[in-house]
């Protein structure tokens, strides 16, 4: 079967922590997107996407789950590592599944087979106060790390649903705290998902690392949204945050580049797709 491999041998040099601190520094937006499989990775780096997220929303928009719970780690390790094949220039993140991380030790174990196996270069975890041991553990093991903020899937059932977090100054202080100490133990970047605009624009503006939200407003220093979201391929009612890039575009790399484009002269996320 024909494939577009060779798409990947660009000579465009690959993106690092370092070209995202740069580019949060000088105020270049980041264009971040999920991938789950080799084709569109391929098709993700020639439109130009900066970091690419093998995320365990596969297991709702690939495996067809309500939740993201059952995806397991031999899953994670099996999509990422089709996505690494795909790649040369987007920097490439996974993320640790349910229960993949209890423990400090249970984490190390698995963020190395995402690494090894998958080919990732940063995993990411849904985090708050009681992860900071764990992303110290991973820090200290020259692991990157990508702390996740706001709404948190893994938990739904324990919080009641894919709700918009933050919203009373309490727990939107809590985040700005936990955004810190997550970032001071060794979090390389900072997601945060479904809040307020004003506190993504607080969260980034006081932040040391790049912070990359969806649906946390037009301040963050990037943006991130699911592939299958913004080619109209997800069935049922879309987040608020979703925009369809197919809309006006002739095809998926198209529609692609115009979410990258968009992200980066700062038309996307407009009002409408804010909380
Ligand atoms: O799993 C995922 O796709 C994610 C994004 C929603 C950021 O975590």
């Amino acid at each position: 079967m024909y494939t577009q491999l060779q798409l990947r041998d660009s000579d465009r040099p690959p993106v690092t922590l370092g070209t995202l601190a740069r580019m949060k520094d000088q105020g270049e937006k980041i264009a971040a997107l999920t991938c789950y499989d080799a084709s569109f990775a391929v098709l993700l780096d020639a439109a130009g996407v900066d970091v690419v997220l093998v995320g365990d929303s596969l297991g709702m928009v690939i495996q067809g789950h309500e939740t993201t719970v059952p995806v397991t780690m031999d899953q994670m390790v099996y999509h990422c590592a089709a996505v690494a094949r795909g790649l040369h220039r987007p920097l490439l993140i996974a993320d640790l599944p349910f229960m993949s991380y209890p423990t400090k030790e249970r984490a190390l174990e698995n963020a190395v087979r995402l690494m090894q196996e998958g080919g990732a270069q940063m995993v990411k975890l849904e985090s708050g106060g009681g992860q900071i041991e764990i992303v110290e553990f991973l820090a200290g093991h020259d692991i990157a790390v990508c702390a996740h903020l706001g709404l948190k899937p893994q938990s739904v059932h324990k919080t009641g649903g894919f709700r918009v977090q933050g919203r009373q100054e309490e727990a939107a202080r809590r985040m700005q705290a936990d955004a810190k100490a997550l970032a001071a133990a060794g979090a390389d970047i900072v997601l945060l998902e479904c809040i307020p605009a004003e506190l993504g624009k607080r969260i980034a503006a006081e932040s040391a690392v790049p912070v990359i939200g969806i649906g946390a407003g037009p301040d963050t220093d990037g943006q991130i949204l699911v592939l299958y979201d913004i080619l109209d391929i997800t069935s049922g009612r879309k987040p608020r945050f979703v925009r369809n890039f197919m809309t006006g575009a002739g095809d998926n790399l198209e529609a692609v580049k115009r979410y990258v484009a968009a992200v980066r002269e700062r038309g996307y996320p407009a009002p409408e797709h804010c909380f």
